[in-house]
């Protein structure tokens, strides 16, 4: 594929504009949610009310609705597994589906399952295991070439903030110049959560830009992600172009934003806790349960919605239809009933119960087995290539910040040169 024939990315109008900081707003204002989700969790699992509007100071999308918040894991799964009677279209429309258009998270059933099927095998777990070596691995070894010989880094602002992207531009073929704009469209998109103009013309920007991509990789196909996508199918049925764009659109945010976040947590859990780095460092097949631990402890995705299709009794308290229900993913993840001393990071947990980082059901996401193959490849390479990596003692430890998708903003490590 010849990338000087590549379609060009607008930027916003208002070049003042920063998402990244605006972003910071939208999901990093509080500190530590757990505390009073505990104390919600401990007085019953349903309650009424909205997530957002209690413990934020931010404009919420959804409250002229009739919200409620769900705590406990028994019963949070049953409301993910129980898609005819809690759907997403009616409330990820008011949420995701504003900038993201016509996704498979703003669809129920038949229409989810059609297109999901699909998708699913552009995403099947050999499929991307393939992509270790050759899509995550350069992205690794570039970035890490900034810093390895310095004896220092903050894993985040060199690390940790770009390997999923530049894994997804890798993925896209997308020309490296533009990959700025694109990153900084993929979040002001979001944005649109905020009523903010600048989302809404991120969104409508990125949709022209990948409607020519897919154009143009229709005509002249290479083994990208777009060309992959423009042509697979299920049942002899492809993917119509709306449904593929919003795809692409909900890409950086889905399978970007939540690895860069899921991986400093990873990080972040074994760097504070040293005897569990060491095990690790030593064990490599241990990696895959710390992953699993990073996303139970910390998941990334500490919300998410689902509405009522029907009225129902849901924990004694009885639900109106098209009510909308906050699901406290996280809380799940720390119900003391199902996982002991739950704020405790520990990979040597008991892992008979399993956590909801990646929630479950219809909807649960489809990027899982990508995700760890980006993550596992990540530590490992960390690990093999920073001897003795530990937290600087000179400089503040890390702090995941945040109300629904949380982050560390630094992670300051030092390592033998
Ligand atoms: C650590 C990384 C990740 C975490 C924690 C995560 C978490 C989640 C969660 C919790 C959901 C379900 C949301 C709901 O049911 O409302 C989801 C869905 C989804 N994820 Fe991921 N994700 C990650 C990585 C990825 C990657 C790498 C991709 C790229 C392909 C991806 C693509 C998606 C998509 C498209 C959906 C919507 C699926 C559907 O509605 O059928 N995710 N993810």
């Amino acid at each position: 594929m010849n990338v000087m024939t590549l379609p060009r990315l607008i930027d916003l109008e208002d070049k003042t504009f920063d998402p990244f900081v605006v972003e910071k707003l939208a999901t990093g204002d509080a500190e530590d949610p757990y505390p009073l989700i505990h104390e919600l969790q401990a007085k019953g699992s349903v309650h009424k009310g909205g997530y957002r509007e209690l413990f934020t100071d931010l404009p919420d999308t959804l409250h002229a609705l009739n919200q409620y918040m769900v705590f406990n894991y028994d019963t949070l799964l049953r409301v993910l597994t129980d898609a005819e009677t809690f759907g997403n279209r009616d409330a990820f429309m008011h949420t995701l589906g504003r900038s993201f258009g016509r996704t498979v998270s703003v669809m129920d059933a038949p229409e989810h399952t059609r297109f999901r099927k699909i998708f699913q095998q552009a995403f099947l777990p050999q499929t991307v295991a393939k992509w270790g070596a050759s899509v995550v691995d350069p992205v690794v070894t570039d970035l890490m070439s900034g810093f390895i010989g310095r004896g220092e880094a903050d894993l985040v602002e060199e690390f940790t903030h770009h390997y999923p992207f530049q894994v997804i531009y890798r993925q896209l073929q997308l020309d490296r110049e533009q990959a700025p704009i694109f990153h900084k469209l993929a979040i002001a998109q979001i944005l649109t959560s905020l009523d903010l103009p600048q989302g809404f013309e991120a969104a409508a920007k990125l949709g022209v830009f990948f409607q020519a991509l897919l154009d143009q990789r229709r005509a002249e196909p290479g083994d990208d992600l777009i060309s992959h996508l423009a042509t697979v199918e299920a049942d002899g049925e492809r993917l119509p172009d709306e449904v593929l764009i919003s795809f692409l659109r909900q890409l950086m945010n889905a399978g970007g934003d939540t690895t860069y976040r899921g991986t400093s947590a990873l990080l972040t859990g074994l760097l504070m806790n040293p005897d569990q780095l060491e095990a690790v460092r030593a064990d490599r097949s241990l990696v895959p349960q710390a992953i699993d631990e990073a996303l139970r402890w910390e998941g990334p995705v500490l919300t998410t919605i689902r509405y009522v299709r029907r009225e129902v009794e849901l924990d004694g308290v009885l639900l109106p239809e098209g009510a909308i229900l906050n699901m406290i993913l996280g809380s799940a993840n720390r119900d003391p009933t199902k996982f002991k001393d739950p704020d405790r990071f520990d990979i040597f947990r008991d892992r008979t119960v399993r956590h909801l980082g990646f929630a479950s059901g219809p909807h649960v996401c489809i990027g899982q087995h990508l995700a760890r193959v980006e993550m596992t490849r990540a530590v490992n390479a960390l690990l093999d290539r920073l001897p003795n990596l530990r937290l600087d003692p000179s400089k503040p430890p890390p702090k995941l910040l945040g109300h629904k998708l949380r982050v560390p903003d630094h992670i300051y490590v030092k390592f033998d040169a």
